[in-house]
């Protein structure tokens, strides 16, 4: 039986160092996991008026159904003004409701900022884990993933190359597939 991942990718940008960083981590992961992207980019912002009312958008409704069928969660994302990125946080909000509906609640999950700057997102990846926390995503707390001055990781054609990059990605790799396997 495969394990399935849920991986949210908190940049819209084409070339996103996220995505990036998030692919090269889907190759890396052991057997019997499988690495999902979830697509968060045409979730509506959340209004609790749409739930309240019986007129829930269609594509809410899909999504949290996909985040409960997930066995656990990795988020990958950069860091906006020491924060983390709206497009990310409407979505931790949309399957957090209607109240008592919190579908993260009770699974494992691993965070990864990315970032050209020298401090690796630590922002946007505590923000990130205080939101994780109240929603009782059963966050990796060790090994830390802050993947600082990333452009040093990619080649030319703008690929994750770098052997130390790829070599501390299969560490965490092992390490996130060990964690989430306790909850299994
Ligand atoms: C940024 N960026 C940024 N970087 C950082 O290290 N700390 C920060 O607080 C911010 N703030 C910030 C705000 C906004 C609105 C933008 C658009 C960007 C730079 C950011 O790290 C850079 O654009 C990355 O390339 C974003 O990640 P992706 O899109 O490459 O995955």
């Amino acid at each position: 039986m495969s394990v399935t991942i849920g991986v949210f990718v908190g940049s819209l940008r084409r070339d996103s160092f996220c995505k990036k960083v998030a692919n090269t981590f889907q190759s890396l992961i052991p057997e019997g996991y499988e690495m999902k992207f979830i697509d968060i980019s045409k979730l509506q912002m959340y209004n609790q008026d749409y739930d309240d009312d019986g007129n829930t958008p269609m594509e809410w409704e899909t999504f949290r159904k996909e985040v409960k069928e997930l066995d656990g969660f990795l988020f990958v994302t950069p860091e906006y003004n020491r924060s983390i990125p709206p497009v990310l946080k409407n979505a931790l909000d949309i399957a957090s409701r209607p109240y008592g509906q919190n579908v993260w609640s009770g699974k494992p999950g691993a965070v990864f900022s990315v970032s050209p700057g020298n401090i690796g997102g630590f922002g946007a990846n505590h923000h990130l884990r205080q939101v994780l926390s109240f929603l009782n995503v059963y966050t990796m707390q060790q090994p830390e993933v802050y993947l600082s001055n990333i452009t040093n990781s990619l080649d030319e054609q703008g690929n994750i190359s770098n052997e130390s990059t790829i070599k501390f990605l299969q560490d965490i790799a092992n390490a996130f597939a060990a964690w989430i396997a306790k909850f299994m």
